[in-house]
């Protein structure tokens, strides 16, 4: 049995992740586990997630031997990152890297916007690694937490929605950063009306897409054994499948044909 990816997040947010890395590795298994009975993720302590997010390394490596794990969840991954990799020896990507080797690599990046959950601003995580690979650009850092309730309604076109992208990012107002990182598993599916506010100069950096070309690059090197198979999903929640399922559609962008509910 080849051995699948395992991903996870604290709920559904991470869909917009796994879409990604589906896309990019046609031949991989993946093995999502969303963490609804515990979420949200971006209102807790350092201490909370990190444990969370052993347990469910735990889960995804004791009883489905995941060859590889993916921290879809922005959160878990500013705040208990470097935990998971001193513990595990497969191995572990997170969001934050990826994202500042993109940044890293654009042509105009004086200034920069971080946008993410109360947990990841707080974290530093993504200043840290800015400051380290773009030493000279101008950081500026939000959080808004309010996106991600927004998201899951659905309300990506709704005037509210613009409302609240407009007094989070009124910092841009005047001067657009030269790239937004969003920080945050929801914050794909408002790109449009982020990009309204801020105009076509901004280059908005998905941690979806930009985590999908690291794991693709550790598959098709030696980091990890390659998968030859016919795609194949399996959704794992802590929570109610059927509001995963119906809430989730919205990040991953089809139907999940079955969703198992698992205990920790
Ligand atoms: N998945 C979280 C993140 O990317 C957002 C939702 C939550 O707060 O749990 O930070």
């Amino acid at each position: 049995m080849e051995r699948p990816i395992g991903v996870f997040d604290s709920g559904v947010g991470g869909l917009t992740v796994l879409r990604e890395l589906a896309r990019v590795l046609p031949g991989e298994g993946f093995l999502y586990l969303g963490d609804t009975a515990r979420v949200p993720y971006g209102t807790k302590s350092t201490e909370t997630i990190t444990r969370y997010s052993i347990e469910i390394a735990n889960h995804l490596i004791t009883r489905h031997d995941i060859k590889m794990l993916v921290v879809a969840c922005n959160t878990a991954s500013s705040l208990a990152l470097p935990v998971l990799r001193k513990i595990y020896k497969i191995p572990v990507v997170g969001m934050v890297d990826p994202c500042v080797r993109r940044v890293a690599s654009l042509e105009k990046k004086a200034s920069i916007g971080v946008i993410g959950t109360t947990g990841t601003v707080r974290s530093g995580a993504y200043e840290q690694a800015l400051r380290q690979a773009v030493p000279k650009a101008r950081v500026t850092v939000r959080a808004c937490p309010l996106l991600v309730s927004l998201a899951e309604e659905g309300w990506a076109e709704k005037p509210v929605t613009r409302d609240v992208i407009a007094e989070y990012l009124s910092p841009f107002r005047k001067d657009p950063p030269d790239a937004l990182i969003l920080g945050c598993t929801h914050y794909p599916v408002l790109k449009k009306p982020i990009a309204g506010f801020l105009g076509e100069a901004t280059v908005l950096v998905d941690s979806g897409e930009e985590a999908a070309r690291v794991v693709g690059a550790l598959v098709s090197g030696n980091g990890t054994e390659k998968g030859t198979r016919a795609p194949h999903i399996r959704f794992l929640v802590t929570d109610d499948p059927e509001r995963f399922s119906r809430v989730g559609e919205i990040f991953f962008g089809r139907r999940m044909d079955s969703v198992e509910r698992v205990t920790l």
